[in-house]
């Protein structure tokens, strides 16, 4: 097992190459799972989950016919096991794409994680409300719909994520017009419901709060560009403002992540956007600041522990940081181990309260989970000395050449086995 090393200290300058997105490319690379035809990318992450999601599709059917593209001339298995989806939760969105072809699915139930119990509920209310008889039996869901869905109306009680991509995947081959209220808007959303469209599926309303799906018999191949993967690029952009730095990223998608921008600008941070670029110039000293995290547009829960980790350094005679995470109800793992870098942080009630100190130091700290694991990469390149963080693998699963991008900037980090 490998950890990484950091030696704090260098102002981080310079351009970021941002990779695609990964919380799009999972619910991408499972399109192919309905149509016979060919799905072509033209470049795909190179994360760990991206592999478990080519494993687990292989697994199912799937074959890989070129760098970036695949094809499923037949499905020849509707089970996700659970060595699969307990390595990978995003595991669950092959569940809409298999009851939509093959009328039939058994995929692991998930479980809780390291942020938060994570129930999938509202994905499997929503497929009953399209026909789909579900049983949970020996850890698995298991879904039949003999006769194929049926079009329906489902009003979501939370704007999930995946849970929209199920349901959206599932209603595109359904008989009828099916409508979903209370979606989520995230960009990757937004941008698997366009990709259907290219391939044929008939959706209207994506971006909003309601998805109209009329149903189709077929849908065909693809060529694909997966949208750059906003909260890396949020993590490069903190990784400046925390090294009072100028970074700046390409590509960008304007309108991804206004909430973020807000928040840099009220840290004293100056932002400027262009056509396909953004850059951060960091203020000598950050101010702290008040934010919730929320589903989009609001402040994304995935950049949460990066802010935290900028906030213990902000300017303590200013005041105090308030960060309330709304989305998930653990996610301030990073907050114990910040701590142990000198950080002053008090978590109450799903609320951080951050007061600045002027320096953290080098310490050996173990990540938790993927964000948090930036967070603590952030702490370690202001932290006087060397910090180690441990358990570097949760990292590997969603940040691309995370060393040599930072490296790029003049940060002084290097991996190591453990
Ligand atoms: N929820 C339910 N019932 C459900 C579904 C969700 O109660 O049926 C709750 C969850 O427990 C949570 C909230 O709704 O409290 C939001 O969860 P959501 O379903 O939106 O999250 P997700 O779809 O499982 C995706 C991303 C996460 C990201 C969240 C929120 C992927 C593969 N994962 O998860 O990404 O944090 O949306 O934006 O797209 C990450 O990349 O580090 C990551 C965790």
């Amino acid at each position: 097992m490998d950890c990484l090393w950091i030696e704090g200290g260098p102002t981080l300058k310079g351009l970021v190459e941002v990779p695609p997105a990964k919380n799009a490319a999972l619910p991408l690379l499972c399109l192919s799972l309905l149509t016979d035809e060919e799905i072509v990318f033209s470049s795909l992450p190179q994360v760990a989950d991206i592999k478990s999601m080519e494993n687990l599709l292989f697994g199912l059917g799937v074959e890989k016919t070129g760098l970036a593209s695949f094809r499923c001339q037949k499905i020849t298995s509707v089970k996700a096991p659970y060595e699969w989806v307990r390595k990978m939760r995003a595991s669950v969105v092959v569940l809409g794409p298999l009851l939509a072809r093959a009328h039939e699915a058994e995929v692991s139930l998930p479980g809780g994680c390291a942020i938060g119990e994570r129930p999938i509920d509202i994905h499997l209310k929503g497929l009953q409300a399209l026909g789909a008889e579900i049983k949970i039996e020996e850890g698995y869901v298991k879904a039949r719909a003999p006769r194929g869905l049926t079009g329906t109306r489902f009003v979501l009680d939370f704007p999930t994520v995946t849970g929209t991509i199920n349901l959206v995947t599932a209603a595109v081959l359904a008989k009828g017009e099916t409508s979903f209220e209370n979606v989520a808007k995230e960009p990757e959303v937004v941008e698997v419901c366009e990709a259907l469209i290219k391939m044929g599926a008939k959706i209207y309303g994506h971006g909003g709060d309601r998805i109209s799906v009329v149903g189709v018999e077929k849908l065909h191949g693809m060529r694909w560009t997966i949208q750059p993967d906003r909260i890396q690029l949020i993590t490069y952009l903190a990784a400046g403002a925390i090294t009072c730095g100028e970074v700046e990223c390409k590509p960008y998608r304007k309108g991804t992540i206004n909430a973020v921008i807000q928040k840099f600008e009220e840290m004293g941070c100056k932002i400027q956007e262009a056509e396909n670029s953004i850059k951060l110039s960091a203020a000598q000293k950050l101010k702290p600041i008040e934010f919730e995290t929320a589903p989009f547009p609001g402040f994304p829960t995935d950049a949460q522990a990066q802010f935290v980790a900028c906030l213990t350094n902000a300017d303590r005679a200013l005041g105090v940081s308030v960060v309330k995470e709304k989305v998930f109800e653990n996610r301030f793992q990073h907050v114990s181990e910040l701590r142990r870098m000198g950080a002053d942080i008090e978590v109450k009630d799903h609320t951080a309260i951050i007061k600045g100190v002027p320096y953290l130091s080098g310490a050996s700290v173990m990540a938790s989970d993927l964000r948090a694991s930036a967070a603590l990469v952030l702490a370690g390149l202001q932290a006087r000395g060397k910090t180690q963080v441990l358990r570097v693998y949760h990292l590997d699963r969603g940040y691309e050449g995370l060393e040599e991008k930072l490296a790029g900037l003049g940060a002084k980090i290097w991996r190591a086995p453990q």
